[in-house]
């Protein structure tokens, strides 16, 4: 048992950052724009992230301890653009008895990009069938980044939100199979300062609000060049009651013209936490995770942690 000053102290310490720290995590634990899905044949986690064809591992708990599987794609994307044996940021779903990953093929801060699905029955190793491009394309003729793909369905009918920089966050009605994009882009988020640096959004629903999760700031190669204090990485939230637009921040402030509220940042030993998202846990409820740089362990791109926390919505807002 900890002394009650023990105990004072690290609640003290607790509250002065007013973050919990992440949850515990072993086995493989280095990721970056990290999507996890429970696989209910056998309740086993599995977790996709950037990296290797997006390379992916499992466990029996979201605290692991993570076993590597392998790559998703081990040859890439058939999407034909500069990016596609590198794929990003995949976005897990199960949609009438299939595992759908959607991933980006895209190059660093390039408008070149395209959204790509892969399916499975199992998410074994050597199960996946790619099939390129769900239509979600972008050049340097338009506003949005085709990058950082997060489904949702809203009263029965699928959308996708998407975006990174450039004019931010979009959203795109898909078919009923969530195959393809069937409507045009429209805007959900947008940050009017400097270089608009919001992206990686997640859109996730608990009771009467769809709440879109998404990062701001400088996400990568804090060991190269250390953000302003304030400008690395740090996750907000916008919520609204269609999913579709006016989406507004706890102080009612527009997410179109700059709103948005701090769920996590900077704080004790975690550095630039984002790339994340949101899934139901069989024990914990809803879960916030994400990467993170751990100061005690490295500031490179490739030392990035796994973080998680249980989010406590009594608020209306999430907190962590
Ligand atoms: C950071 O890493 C150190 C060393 O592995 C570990 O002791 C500490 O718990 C970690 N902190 C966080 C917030 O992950």
């Amino acid at each position: 048992m900890p002394s009650s000053s023990a105990l004072t102290v690290t609640l003290f310490a607790a509250l002065a950052y007013g973050y919990a720290n992440p949850g515990g995590c072993s086995g493989e634990c280095v990721v970056y724009d990290p999507t996890v899905i429970i696989r209910s044949s056998d309740n086993t986690y599995f977790r996709f992230s950037t990296g290797d064809e997006i390379y992916y591992v499992t466990a029996s708990d979201i605290a692991g301890p993570w076993t590597v599987v392998g790559s998703m794609l081990p040859d890439g994307s058939s999407i034909d653009l500069a990016g596609n044996t590198d794929l990003w940021a995949p976005d897990a779903h199960y949609i009438d008895g299939l595992y759908y990953v959607y991933y980006a093929v895209s190059t660093f801060g390039s408008q070149d990009s395209a959204i790509g699905l892969a399916t499975s029955e199992t998410m074994d190793l050597d199960s996946w069938t790619d099939h390129g491009s769900v239509g979600i394309v972008s050049s340097s003729s338009k506003d949005y980044n085709a990058i950082d793909p997060s489904l949702i369905e809203i009263d029965g009918t699928y959308y996708m939100q998407f975006g990174s920089f450039w004019d931010d966050i979009y959203q795109v009605e898909m078919n009923s199979e969530a195959t393809a994009a069937s409507g045009s882009s429209y805007n959900l988020a947008y940050y009017p300062d400097g270089d608009h640096p919001e992206e990686g959004s997640y859109m996730y629903q608990n009771g009467d609000y769809y709440y879109l999760f998404y990062s701001w700031g400088i996400c990568c190669d804090y060991d190269v060049d250390m953000p302003a204090t304030g400008q690395e990485y740090h996750i907000k939230v916008c919520r609204s009651e269609t999913g579709t637009g006016d989406f507004v921040d706890a102080d009612g402030v527009a997410c179109s013209d700059g709103g948005g509220t701090v769920v996590l940042e900077s704080h004790g030993e975690v550095y630039g936490p984002g790339g994340q998202g949101v899934y139901d846990d069989p024990t914990y409820g809803s879960v916030l995770y994400y990467a993170y740089t751990n100061t005690s362990i490295g500031y490179a791109d490739d030392e990035k942690q796994f973080g998680w926390n249980v989010i406590d919505w009594s608020s209306g807002w999430p907190a962590v």
